[in-house]
């Protein structure tokens, strides 16, 4: 995951656009700018943090989720954006959610979502006798197709004979798009195989068109062993055998349900992070793979590990591993240490932990 790089990293100034949203969104996007602050400063990173109010107060106020320019000004000004959550239970329908995140995937083209999948230790694992070696692959989700495209309808609504109608949009440019990013990234990462998963015993159009393009585009990077699961079977042997995987790659929907079963496999949604990113105009937007959890919100209970996480992604797609690095390691130690909130089995609250977690960096 890399954004273009138009001059040398060291001239540039990072703009980061963050958004913090709703609820939880709020505290752990606090607590990970703030880590991120101190990891810029421990590796002489220039770092330019710009807040913006998106989310379910704004839009109740003024019934806009993602103002007129918005997306141009996120687009062109910034290097990344950062987004904490969205969801907030006085907007059922999540409209303004749709309009900002779906907006900014789709708006903006962010056609992967990247997902890692690894445990940081071995307490965090729900599975039996797993080491920090057995799980640690990498999801790619396709983003912008599929169900999540909204095309459909409903004929005859509140009859018996209603017929509701979902369309799973796959086009051959989407589908190509995110399978060859799946073996670039598995070649440019050291990773030895790519695994696209599918539904095509079932899905015989759709999913048709996954198989044919898969099958194309492996012969082209013959180096990486790749190999075919329907997604039952990968569900399976995920939690059998997870250390057969380095990289998979599926579609929006199967990405969504598989990624959080993933997540639960690496100690929970506190700790599973992603990463939107279009690779092909550098446009990337980092956020932790949880929701808004409004129950939790302020609180001070929230796990900010996934939002740290995020920042790691994009310090890495910054161009900034060492950053990166020391961001994980440093989260890992204050695992190890039971410097935790009470989702990890900690006492901890959410801003103690980033307290945790900066004092592991300042110190690398
Ligand atoms: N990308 C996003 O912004 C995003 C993603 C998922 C859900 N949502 C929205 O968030 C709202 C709440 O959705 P939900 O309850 O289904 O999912 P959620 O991820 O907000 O919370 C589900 C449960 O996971 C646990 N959890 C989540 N994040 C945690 C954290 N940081 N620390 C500790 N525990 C954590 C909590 O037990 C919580 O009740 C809804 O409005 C939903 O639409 C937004």
């Amino acid at each position: 995951m890399r954004r273009g790089t138009p001059q040398p990293k060291e001239e540039r100034l990072a703009r980061i656009a963050v958004i913090p949203g709703d609820g939880i969104g709020n505290e752990v996007t606090e607590v990970a700018m703030h880590v991120t602050e101190v990891a810029a400063a421990a590796f002489d990173i220039d770092l330019e943090l710009e807040w913006f109010d998106y989310g379910a107060d704004t839009y109740l106020k003024t019934g806009v989720g993602l103002p007129d320019g918005a997306l141009e000004s996120l687009r062109d000004d910034f290097d990344a954006i950062y987004l904490g959550a969205l969801g907030d239970p006085r907007i059922p329908d999540m409209a303004h959610g749709k309009e900002i995140l779906l907006g900014l995937r789709f708006g903006l083209d962010l056609f992967v979502n990247h997902r890692p999948v690894k445990l940081l230790d071995e307490s965090l694992c729900p599975l039996k006798n797993r080491t920090v070696e057995d799980l640690d692959f990498v999801v790619f989700r396709e983003n912008t197709e599929g169900a999540y495209v909204g095309v459909g309808g409903i004929f005859k609504q509140g009859t018996a004979d209603e017929v509701a109608l979902q369309e799973d949009i796959n086009t051959r440019k989407g589908v190509e798009r995110i399978i060859r990013y799946a073996f670039e990234y598995a070649r440019s990462h050291g990773r030895k195989s790519v695994v696209m998963s599918d539904k095509s015993n079932v899905l015989r159009y759709g999913h048709d068109l996954w198989q044919r393009v898969f099958e194309e585009v492996r012969q082209e990077y013959e180096d990486i062993e790749s190999w075919h699961l329907l997604v039952d079977a990968l569900t399976m042997q995920i939690i059998k055998n997870p250390a057969q995987f380095d990289v998979i790659v599926t579609c929006n929907m199967f990405g969504d349900i598989v990624t959080d079963l993933c997540a639960q496999l690496q100690g929970g949604l506190g700790v599973a992070s992603s990463a939107n990113v279009n690779p092909h105009t550098g446009a990337a937007l980092f956020e932790p793979v949880h929701g808004s959890a409004p129950k939790y919100a302020g609180q001070g209970v929230a796990n900010p590990m996934a939002a740290i996480l995020a920042a790691q992604l994009m310090f890495e797609f910054l161009e900034h591993d060492d950053a990166g690095a020391a961001i994980e390691d440093a989260v890992r130690r204050s695992i190890v240490d039971g410097q935790v909130t009470r989702d990890l089995g900690g006492s901890l609250k959410t801003d103690e932990v980033g307290i945790a977690v900066a004092e592991r960096l300042a110190g690398c």
